[in-house]
């Protein structure tokens, strides 16, 4: 078998590690940066602390980004970023301000707009300003990928794309930011978690570091996914959960994600279901149709990995844990109707799916959305 491995993201990880921030910003010479976060951020005055702290290093604060930020959100913090004339941008944040600033950091170096790059295929500009990101939730790993997600809202197209360009220069993950994530935002960002770590494990491009990675992580977040949810200030389980995001999301920067999260895109896109909770919907229908249909060894493999007697096991479980944290368990209440049901096939045939380990064909994907409507 022949793999590659390469991690160029510097990770800086422990509770009270953001305020290493300043120290950081002046290491690598930046005199200029862009706080991008979110409102909440600036409601609760976090983003106006990190800023004092910086003593003048951060000239202005964006927080113009929101859940599975636009394009639109994009092209602005962009557009800040040169007027400004920064050479930094630290992004505070769950997933969306991580790739929103991302992308942003890249296209403020041409006189683009982003929407030339989502969904098109075109090449992404390699230059592009430094990224410090500090992820907020746990979470996607935006944080050491070299993928960000955007949403055009107006084409109805949720996309990944990727450049080298977006692997920040560092990552400072600090369980502390996560405490005040709700608990129903807690179990949608933590199953994302699992599914970064399943998917990586199971797909096509897996690879023996990606497949050690993998697995921590999803001993980690079914261990203390539930506790996070309970007990949002319980330390402990806040940075096993901080810990298992930025494992599994090294676990999936190469191998990428499969049929869960390109099921999940179009659930976003035209129900607005988060992301975390979009991609468990589906996940166990993945988990048996992927075992009973070729991949067993593998599956069920993962599946005794992390204490399963098999993949069906396993998928139960995950089931119980949805349950138990008030996630959605079938499109029920939003009452499809054979049109929509075809829409959302059709959508769901996106290019992850062929990372998949077993093909997935059309009918099978009609089959699982009808059972949950
Ligand atoms: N780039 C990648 O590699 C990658 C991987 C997976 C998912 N994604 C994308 O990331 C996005 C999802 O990111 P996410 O799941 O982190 O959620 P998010 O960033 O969309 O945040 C969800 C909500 O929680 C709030 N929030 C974030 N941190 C908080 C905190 N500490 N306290 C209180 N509220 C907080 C946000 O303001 C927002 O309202 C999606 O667009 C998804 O497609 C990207
Ligand atoms: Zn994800």
């Amino acid at each position: 078998m022949n793999w590659e491995y390469r991690q160029p993201v510097r990770i800086l990880f422990g509770n009270g590690m953001i305020k290493q921030l300043p120290k950081e910003i002046i290491r690598f010479g930046g005199k200029r940066g862009l706080l991008v976060t979110s409102p909440s951020f600036v409601k609760r005055g976090m983003a106006q602390q990190i800023v004092a702290d910086a003593e003048g290093l951060l000239v202005e604060v964006f927080s113009g980004v929101s859940a599975n930020p636009d394009v639109k959100e994009c092209d602005a913090c962009a557009e800040v970023l040169r007027a400004q004339q920064c050479d930094f941008v630290v992004a505070l944040g769950g997933g969306s301000v991580m790739d929103c600033a991302k992308a942003a950091a890249t296209i403020c170096l041409t006189d683009e707009k982003i929407t030339a790059y989502v969904g098109t295929g075109k090449a992404v500009p390699q230059a592009h300003l430094p990224i410090i990101a500090a992820p907020t939730t746990a979470g996607t790993g935006s944080e050491i990928t070299s993928v960000s997600v955007l949403s055009d809202h107006e084409r109805g197209v949720k996309a990944a794309f990727s450049s080298d360009g977006f692997y920040p220069a560092l990552a400072i993950v600090d369980p502390e930011l996560t405490y005040t994530v709700p608990p129903y935002m807690t179990a949608c960002t933590g199953f994302d978690v699992i599914c970064h770590a399943i998917e990586a494990y199971w797909g096509v491009h897996h690879q023996p570091l990606c497949d050690t990675l993998a697995v921590r992580a999803l001993k980690l977040a079914l261990t203390n996914l539930e506790k996070a949810y309970h007990s949002p200030n319980d330390a402990e389980a806040r940075e096993k959960m901080a810990e298992a995001s930025v494992t599994a999301g090294l676990a999936f920067a190469l191998p990428k994600t499969s049929a869960p999260h390109a099921c999940s895109y179009p659930l976003t896109n035209f129900y607005h279901i988060p992301h975390g909770e979009a991609c468990i919907l589906t996940m166990s229908h993945f988990m048996r149709y992927n075992a009973f249909n070729g991949a067993g060894e593998r599956v069920d493999g993962l599946a005794q990995l992390v204490g399963f007697p098999n993949a069906d096991a396993l998928a139960s479980e995950l089931e119980r844990m949805r349950q138990a944290t008030g996630m959605r368990m079938d499109l029920r209440d939003l009452h499809l109707d054979g049109e929509q049901l075809e829409r959302l096939v059709q959508a769901s045939k996106h290019p992850n799916l062929l990372n998949n380990p077993v093909p997935v064909t059309e009918e099978f994907l009609r089959m699982m959305y009808r059972s949950m409507i």
